[in-house]
């Protein structure tokens, strides 16, 4: 029960009654409503000052909280577009199915989505994956098919398992995250106009990483329009992904080197997402394993954030981004999903030293909670 004198607080009765006038008060923030139920409740997601590593590179260092969206990651974004441009495109109508081959949020961001709007969620995925990440997919009611993990150019391969599924079925679809472009529409309708609405317009730098290259692609092809080019965009790279070759070679190579701990980024190939986008690019940087976990382990000493190692890459990326700069930039990244389905792992003394990234400097020694 509360105390009378908190409960009146909680009244404007009550504030009447303490004598208060109701415009002494600050207009609370309001969040949007989402009229539109869970779909409507997907973006607008705020726009987080980094203070620690703004104060040390004289810049600004924004993270965009994606983590969150009602489904947890940037991927709601992306899941909805594929759905919705289905539904205009009549591939999908009530009842129907949607099917996509994902390892990770976009099967999330699907389950969610399709429950949301009453159709059927089948996925399929590599069966290297944890059962953790099958049993979460199963709860949000998706089919889920594990399937042995084989390269893309295998017809076994899951990509390929989820568009026949589709095929032989009436009212369904194959979303097809990587080659479908309703995918980084997703980003130059809404993440794009966000960032430049929060800043004002004084953003002088966007970088991520790329998965299907949705987030990078859709958000910089908006910021560049925007700004008449003025926004650089930049591409973070993981170990073994291609693209910082490509773009460091202006296209000529495509040299993969090392792989990562980081999931659902790092790529072998420029997708259909990338392509119409990819010569926008200013630059790329390339972000060893060492300095994402370092950053996985600062953000949550120094920022409270408990973020998966994609959204530390990211920051890691404008950090980098922010030097080159000099001091006075505004350099915006994404925070695309939490630590939590990754918890076992980044903070496990175990899982860390079995990667040879037991490298933590004694005062963030203390996170490293977990065997
Ligand atoms: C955690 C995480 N970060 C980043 C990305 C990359 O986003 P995009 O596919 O838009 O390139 C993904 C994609 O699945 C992801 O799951």
């Amino acid at each position: 029960m509360l105390k009378t004198a908190a409960r009146r607080a909680f009244s404007t009765s009550g504030l009447r009654a303490a004598g208060a006038r109701i415009s002494e008060f600050k207009t609370p923030f309001v969040p949007l409503v989402a009229d539109k139920g869970f779909v409507g409740a997907i973006g607008n997601t705020p726009l987080i000052k980094l203070n620690k590593l703004s104060e040390e590179t004289g810049c600004k260092i924004y993270g965009k909280g994606e983590f969150m969206n009602p489904g947890g990651s940037v991927k709601d974004r992306a899941a909805l577009y594929v759905v919705e441009d289905a539904e205009r495109k009549g591939q999908i109508g009530p009842g129907g199915t949607v099917v996509e081959g994902t390892a990770g949020n976009t099967g999330i961001g699907l389950a969610h989505v399709c429950r949301a709007k009453g159709y059927k969620c089948v996925i399929y995925m590599p069966d290297t994956q944890s059962q953790g990440k099958i049993n979460h997919l199963r709860l949000l009611g998706a089919e889920v098919h594990p399937v042995p993990a084989v390269p893309f150019d295998n017809p076994e391969n899951y990509n390929h398992q989820a568009r026949r599924h589709a095929e032989q079925l009436d009212n369904a679809v194959w979303t097809n995250q990587f080659d479908n472009v309703a995918n980084r529409q997703a980003h130059i309708e809404t993440t794009g106009p966000e960032i430049w609405a929060q800043t004002d317009g004084q953003v002088d730098a966007f970088t991520c990483a790329t998965g299907t290259g949705g987030s990078l692609a859709g958000t910089a092809c908006y910021l560049k329009e925007i700004s008449n080019g003025k926004v650089k965009a930049i591409l973070a790279d993981p170990p073994g992904s291609v693209l910082h070759s490509y773009i460091q070679s202006g296209g000529k190579s495509m040299d993969r080197a090392g792989s990562s701990i980081t999931e659902g980024i790092g790529q072998g190939r420029v997708t259909d997402n990338m392509k119409p986008d990819i010569n926008l690019m200013d630059g790329s940087v390339h972000i060893p394993d060492e300095q994402t976990i370092n950053m996985v382990y600062r953000l949550l000493d120094e920022e409270g954030l408990y973020l998966g190692a994609s959204s530390c890459l990211n920051v890691v990326a404008a950090y980098e981004v922010a030097k080159q700069l000099g001091p006075g930039n505004t350099v915006v990244t994404l925070l695309c999903d939490n630590a939590d389905r990754y918890a076992d792992r980044l903070f496990s003394r175990k899982w860390l030293q079995s990667k040879n990234l037991d490298i933590l400097p004694p005062h963030l020694q203390k996170y490293i909670v977990l065997e």
